[in-house]
C-alpha cells in the first residue's frame, strides 16, 4: 500500500480549484507518545497516543497556485531554497495532490521554534492539508484530513483539533482506521510551560530514531506494553481530573520513550546537560510539595505540566518558560 492508493480512496478525482486556501493548526504535545512505525511510508504507528494542543501556538498557512513552473515555499517570511530538506519534504507532499502541471506557493507562519521537538512539522502538515482542502475544494471532513496529515508527519494527524486528542494506532494495512479524534473534555486549570533549552535543529530525525529503536532496543516490546497501559490510564486521569496521576503517567511515559532510544544502538540521546538539570529541578520541587511534572519529545526541551494555581511558583523556578493555557479560547 502506498500513499497514492490512500489519496485515491479519500480525495475526489476532479479538484474544484479556488483562489486560495487558508489553514491554521495548533502544535500538539504528546502526553502518551507515538514511538515506532509499523509502516514507514504511511506513518502508521505501533501504539496509540494522546496529546494536548497548544492553543494559538502553531502554523498558519496560505496556499495559492504559482504561475511559474515550480513551487515556492515560504516559512516565516523566508523563501526556502527548493533543495533545502524542509522544502523538499513539503514539495514531495504536494506532489501527492498535484493536479497536472499545477504548482503552488505555500506561505506559512509558525510561531514556535522549528524542528526543536516542539512539533512544528505536526502543525505545519496539518495546516497545509486544511489549506489544500480549501484551495482544491475537496470538502473533506476532519477525519479524512487527519489521515492525510499523517502522511506528511505522523503526529500531524493529532493537530487537527484543540484540546486533548487521541490517535488510534488502528490495524488496517491501508491505515484508514489510524486517525485521530478529539477528546471532549476541557481542563481549564491545566497549564503547559514551554521550557526551551535549545532551538537548534535536532541531530537525528524522529523517523530515524524510531526505526533504530524498533530495530534494536531490547526494551521496545516493553515500551509497547507500557504505552497501551498509559494510554488507558491517562484518559481516566483526565476524566477524573487527577492531576498527580496525569502528570506521573505523562512524565514516566516520556522517560520510557527516551529509555528505549538510549538502549538502541547507536544510542540516541536528545537531552543536553541543561535538560537533566531542569529535570532535577522538577523532581526537587515536587519532593518539596509542588505538583509539577514534565514531558520531553525528540529534542532537549521540556514541557512542564502544572495547574494554574501554581503558575507563580513554577515561573519562579523556570523564569524563561512560556506559559500556554491549552483551553483558552483561540482568537482566529
Ligand atoms: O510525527 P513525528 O514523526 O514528528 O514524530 C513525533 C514523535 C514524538 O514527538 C517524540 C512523539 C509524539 O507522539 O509526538
Amino acid at each position: 500500500m502506498n500513499k497514492i492508493n490512500i489519496i485515491q480512496k479519500l480525495i475526489p478525482q476532479k479538484p474544484l480549484l479556488q483562489q486560495a486556501g487558508f489553514g491554521f493548526a495548533p502544535s500538539n504535545i504528546a502526553l502518551c507518545k507515538y514511538w515506532g512505525k509499523r509502516d514507514l511510508a504511511l506513518n502508521l504507528p505501533y501504539n496509540s497516543s494522546l496529546s494536548i494542543s497548544l492553543a494559538d501556538r502553531g502554523a498558519s498557512t496560505k496556499i495559492i497556485v504559482n504561475d511559474a513552473n515550480h513551487d515556492v515555499i515560504i516559512v516565516n517570511d523566508e523563501k526556502l531554497p527548493l533543495e533545502s530538506a524542509f522544502a523538499k519534504r513539503v514539495i514531495c507532499f504536494l506532489d501527492l495532490f498535484r493536479p497536472p502541471k499545477l504548482f503552488f506557493q505555500m506561505d506559512t507562519h509558525i510561531n514556535l521554534p522549528i524542528a526543536a521537538g516542539l512539533a512544528s512539522s505536526a502543525c505545519g502538515f496539518a495546516a497545509l492539508v486544511i489549506a489544500l482542502n480549501q484551495l482544491l475544494g475537496w470538502q473533506l471532513e476532519d477525519k479524512s484530513l487527519s489521515i492525510l496529515a499523517r502522511l506528511g508527519s505522523g503526529s500531524a494527524c493529532r493537530s487537527l483539533w484543540h484540546g486533548f486528542v487521541e490517535w488510534f494506532a488502528g490495524n488496517a494495512e491501508d491505515g484508514m482506521d489510524s486517525c485521530a479524534q478529539p477528546i471532549q473534555e476541557k481542563w481549564d486549570m491545566l497549564c503547559i510551560g514551554l521550557f526551551i533549552i535549545s532551538s537548534k535543529q535536532k541531530p537525528i530525525t524522529s523517523t530515524i530514531a524510531m526505526q533504530q529503536s524498533v530495530a534494536n532496543s531490547k526494551f521496545y516490546s516493553s515500551w509497547l506494553e507500557k504505552a497501551a497501559i498509559d494510554f488507558h490510564h491517562l484518559k481516566n486521569a483526565i476524566f477524573s481530573r487527577d492531576f498527580d496521576e496525569f502528570g506521573r503517567i505523562a512524565e514516566s511515559n516520556a522517560l520510557a520513550m527516551h529509555a528505549v532510544m538510549q538502549t538502541s544502538w547507536p544510542p540516541i540521546y536528545y537531552s543536553l546537560p541543561q535538560t537533566i538539570e531542569a529535570m532535577h529541578k522538577v523532581w526537587a520541587a515536587r519532593a518539596a510539595g509542588l505538583p509539577i511534572y514534565f514531558t520531553q519529545d525528540a529534542g532537549p526541551n521540556l514541557k512542564l505540566l502544572f495547574l494554574k494555581e501554581n503558575t507563580a511558583q513554577v515561573q519562579e523556578l523556570f523564569s524563561q518558560m512560556q506559559v500556554i493555557h491549552p483551553f483558552d479560547e483561540v482568537v482566529a
